[in-house]
């Protein structure tokens, strides 16, 4: 029930109406028994300021951020966590005491669901698929978790070499850029690939016969791969990773757990059972 003391929470973007994450966190709040409710704010262009100054007044407790403003909510934080900073991306706000501080759960999110599956990131090498906006994350991601090297591959080598730039810049992580016969060579770096990260909007509904990767050899030495890529919920590239005998995993994991560590930020740790029993709904009612 809602009353006086109930704690209000919420998402800020513009469109809004197609966010599933109302559903999710009111879903974790009512098996942890806690006081609070989870909306959807419409922010229209131009009011993020207001919308901001708004949250502020109002003493809302806690907020995500999504497109467009995961960028610009960045300004009014009083503190960016690196992760967050080096991501270019807020998509968590959290009020310390009287500070608001910016994180990114997308990048713990991704983490959480290749060791949901019982992955071990540190001193591997990963193959990172793609160059655009969510590879930076991935890459974040890669560095955050101990990763030894990645080795990027995508359609225009610039923009690897740009992401490249930027790990080297940022991280001690070794980066490589490759090109697809370098992948299909099985030279150098590649020998060490057993995780690929699928970032590329190939695949993606309705153009669901493209796979970026299409007849490559490096299926074969691949144990895990994630495609960020949910709808749908195979790919083909996911498809042709599970039939060279590989784990593929799609990007619902890491949707849910990275609204499981915004509401933990916020709300404390919550229990094991509760996270495990919400996976499982979530997935369900994602995977419809
Ligand atoms: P952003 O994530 O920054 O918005 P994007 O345009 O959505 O960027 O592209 C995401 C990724 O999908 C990029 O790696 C892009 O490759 P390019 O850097 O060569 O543009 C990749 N991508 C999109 N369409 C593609 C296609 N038809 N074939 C191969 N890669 C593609």
């Amino acid at each position: 029930m809602i009353t006086g003391h109930t704690a209000v929470f919420g998402v800020i973007g513009n469109p809004i109406e197609h966010t599933f994450s109302p559903f999710l966190h009111n879903m974790l709040a009512k098996e942890a028994g806690l006081d609070m409710v989870y909306t959807s704010f419409h922010v229209k262009e131009g009011q993020l300021e207001n919308a901001f100054k708004g949250l502020n007044g109002l003493n809302i407790q806690g907020i995500n951020v999504t497109i467009p403003y995961k960028l610009e909510i960045m300004q009014y934080m009083d503190e960016v966590k690196t992760a967050a900073a080096n991501v270019g991306a807020v998509n968590t706000v959290v009020r310390e005491g009287d500070k608001f501080v910016g994180y990114n759960t997308d990048v713990f999110g991704l983490q959480m669901s290749l060791e949901r599956e019982g992955v071990t990131l540190e001193g591997k090498s990963v193959l990172i698929i793609g160059a655009g906006g969510v590879s930076r994350a991935v890459a974040v991601m890669c560095a955050e978790a101990g990763v030894k090297s990645v080795a990027i591959i995508n359609r225009t080598i610039e923009k690897a070499e740009i992401l490249k730039a930027f790990i080297e810049d940022k991280y001690e992580m070794s980066a490589e850029v490759i090109t697809r016969e370098q992948l299909d060579s099985g030279e150098g770096i590649v020998k060490e690939l057993s995780i690929a990260i699928q970032t590329t909007s190939v695949g993606m509904s309705p153009n669901v016969e493209g796979n970026p990767l299409e007849g490559s050899s490096i299926y074969s030495q691949l144990d895990i791969a994630v495609d960020l890529i949910y709808n749908p919920g195979e790919t083909k590239f996911m498809s042709e990773v599970r039939r060279a005998g590989g784990i593929a995993v799609n990007g619902l994991g890491m949707l849910y757990y990275q609204g499981v560590m915004a509401f933990e930020l916020w709300q404390g740790k919550l229990d094991p059972s509760i996270v495990n029993k919400c996976y499982d709904v979530f997935m369900d009612k994602m995977s419809k």
